[in-house]
């Protein structure tokens, strides 16, 4: 039951929000308690530049596809902006818009030299081959690639893409402005990628519920976790906390979700993950519905796959004392009951 007229129009007016609108909603909510110049916080909401290119490649039955590609530069006062490309069907202005506001709030709060954007093409990359997705970023990169650069905006992986991605942009931009590696981050190591990179955002997912749990008195170790999403950030923080002796209970990914009450083995899930493409029929577990896995019974629930999973639905049913949120669009606002 809500208790007033009040509260139910400010419901109904969350659940209309979508990602660019709850984000910008937050923003506002921290520039009061700032107390921010009306007039900064205004500059501050709107983007530096937003592109949106049609990327038409020729598939490889001979058809010709095309498909939207959007990067949103939000902000340039701290450095040359920053953020990754997502290749996902629900890829959207609107998410793109939030998610490159969100990097310029990120690299500030890190204190790092740079600002922020953030990029995508709305596709599934799981129903394109290689040269398929080759072309798509080939022809992508020769769109954008006079609004990105070294000192200008550097792109790197997000969901969906990855190492290779990064290296044919790398590619691709070099044909038109000479060899330079500098122009995206998370390419291979042979092409001047940084060591541990492909670690880097779930070891950060393990510091963080490391540093969470020590200021409750306790450790990872003997903790039960569920983690939804196991590409790059969910695959890398279950391996790095299970070797903390936390326990991995269950696991979703786009093909499935599995559980098993005792801990997963989560070195041969990632091999059976590398054979399958996804955590499906893992046989060291049992299936469960995709749908429950953010309710299932746990102490730290990581949403690791898209943002904006929690909301005034499932809040209530969540069973895990803390999350650790790996995906980047925060939690909407809700005002959980006991
Ligand atoms: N890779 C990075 O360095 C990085 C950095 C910061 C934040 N992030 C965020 O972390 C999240 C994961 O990124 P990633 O790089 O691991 O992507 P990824 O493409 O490597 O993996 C995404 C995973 O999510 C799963 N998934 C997709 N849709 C799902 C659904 N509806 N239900 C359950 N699982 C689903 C996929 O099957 C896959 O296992 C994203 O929100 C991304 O923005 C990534």
């Amino acid at each position: 039951m809500r208790e007033t007229k009040k509260e139910e129009e400010e419901v109904e007016e969350e659940e209309a929000m979508n990602a660019l609108a709850a984000t910008n909603r937050n923003f506002k909510l921290a520039a009061r308690l700032l107390g921010l110049d009306s007039k900064l916080e205004k500059s501050l909401l709107i983007p530096f530049r937003e592109i949106k290119v049609e990327c038409t490649i020729p598939k490889d039955d001979g058809t010709l596809a095309s498909f939207v590609g959007f990067r949103v530069q939000h902000d340039n006062a701290r450095g040359p902006m920053k953020g990754g490309i997502r290749y996902h069907p629900e890829v959207d202005p609107d998410e793109v818009n939030a998610l490159a506001q969100l990097m310029t709030w990120k690299t500030a709060v890190a204190k790092i030299p740079y600002g922020g954007a953030k990029g995508g093409i709305g596709c599934d990359p799981s129903k394109l081959s290689i040269s398929e997705l080759e072309r798509l970023t080939r022809v992508f990169t020769q769109k954008i690639h006079d609004l990105i650069g070294i000192h200008t905006d550097v792109p790197a992986p997000d969901m969906g893409t990855g190492p290779q991605t990064m290296a044919w942009i790398l590619d691709e931009y070099s044909k038109f402005h000479g060899y330079s590696p500098a122009v995206v981050t998370g390419k291979p190591i042979d092409l001047g990628g940084s060591l541990g990179r492909d670690a880097a955002t779930g070891r950060g997912v393990m510091f963080g519920t490391e540093a969470l749990l020590n200021e409750h008195g306790k450790t990872i170790s003997g903790q039960r976790f569920v983690i939804q999403g196991f590409g790059n950030v969910g695959s890398w923080a279950a391996k790095l906390i299970s070797e903390k002796g936390g326990k991995i209970v269950a696991v979703s990914d786009i093909t499935g979700a599995i559980k098993n009450k005792d801990g997963i083995d989560i070195p041969a899930l990632l091999k059976h993950t590398k054979e399958h493409r996804g955590v499906k029929g893992f046989d060291g577990a049992d299936p469960i519905d995709p749908n429950s896995i953010l309710v299932e019974d746990c102490d730290i629930l990581v949403p690791a796959a898209l943002g904006g999973v929690i909301n005034r639905e499932n809040a209530n049913e969540i069973k895990a004392k803390f999350i650790i949120e790996a995906e980047i669009i925060q939690l909407i606002r809700t005002r959980m009951r006991s």
